[in-house]
């Protein structure tokens, strides 16, 4: 049977760019998922066409239910991030390896109810260190300049931080600020997936430049090359070659 992975699309990352392919309604208990598909690969557009849904009215798990009920058993997720680290320069894609949640008041666990039943994830290993390493293994093939690790941050949106907020982060060890990888990749890890994550950084955190600046066509000009590495990432690696996180 073809294995069928997926890519998640956030911001500035819309759709399959130059690949044939069929959009596809999945009905799921949380709500129904629109998601491009071909053969092997579920394309899925976090924030909508026309970028619609924010940050936090995002279905998350309606969107992971979905990619489960198609077969889904590996994910590549793009994030649109602020720096707050000054070693991470905009616009240079970060493989991510860890994250520290500040989302609250989202529907953030599959296991919360009777049926579904109680169950903890370990999540020591966030991010698939095999999908990871592949993810480093094709930029390289494809001369595309990536950043290999980084600490996440993430907040609820849909405001930006404070200053002292940045700081703070800062301090406990994050390099980047998004909104979106929470409650997603925990809940992809629940029903069994593995998750690897490529941020690039459109600003620097609120505080480090006197207002914030958006850069998005430093995106514009890699996003390509950051599908054709995720898709290859996932193409040259098996389902079986990663492994699941352990549910308590
Ligand atoms: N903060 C939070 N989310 C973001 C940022 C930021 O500075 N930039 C892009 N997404």
């Amino acid at each position: 049977m073809t294995e069928v992975s997926a890519l998640i699309g956030g911001t500035g990352i819309y759709a399959l760019g130059g690949m044939e392919y069929r959009d596809e309604t999945i009905h799921t208990p949380y709500g129904q998922v629109i998601v491009q598909r071909t053969d092997s690969l579920i394309f899925l557009n976090r924030h909508a066409p026309n970028h619609t849904i924010p940050p936090h009215k995002v279905n998350y798990r309606a969107n992971i239910k979905a990619l489960q009920i198609l077969g889904v058993k590996r994910i590549c997720a793009t994030f649109a991030v602020g720096s707050i680290n000054t070693d991470f320069e905009l616009s240079v894609p970060i493989i991510l390896s860890d994250f520290i949640d500040y989302s609250s008041s989202r529907e953030h666990s599959f296991f919360d109810t009777l049926e579904n039943g109680v169950g903890h994830i370990d999540i020591s290993t966030p991010f698939c260190p095999v999908l990871s390493k592949a993810l480093k293994t094709e930029a390289k093939s494809l001369n595309l300049k990536v950043r290999n690790g980084g600490v996440y941050a993430s907040t609820n949106g849909p405001r930006f931080e404070t200053p002292a907020e940045i700081k703070a982060y800062r301090l406990m060890g994050a390099d980047v600020v998004g909104m979106t990888l929470c409650p997603e990749l925990p809940l992809a890890l629940e029903l069994g997936m593995s998750y690897a994550g490529l941020a690039f950084s459109i600003n620097w955190g609120a505080g480090m430049t006197p207002s914030i600046e958006l850069l998005h066509s430093g995106v514009d000009q890699i996003k390509d090359k950051m599908l054709r590495t995720m898709i290859n990432a996932l193409q040259n690696t098996k389902d079986a070659d990663c492994t699941p996180a352990t549910i308590l």
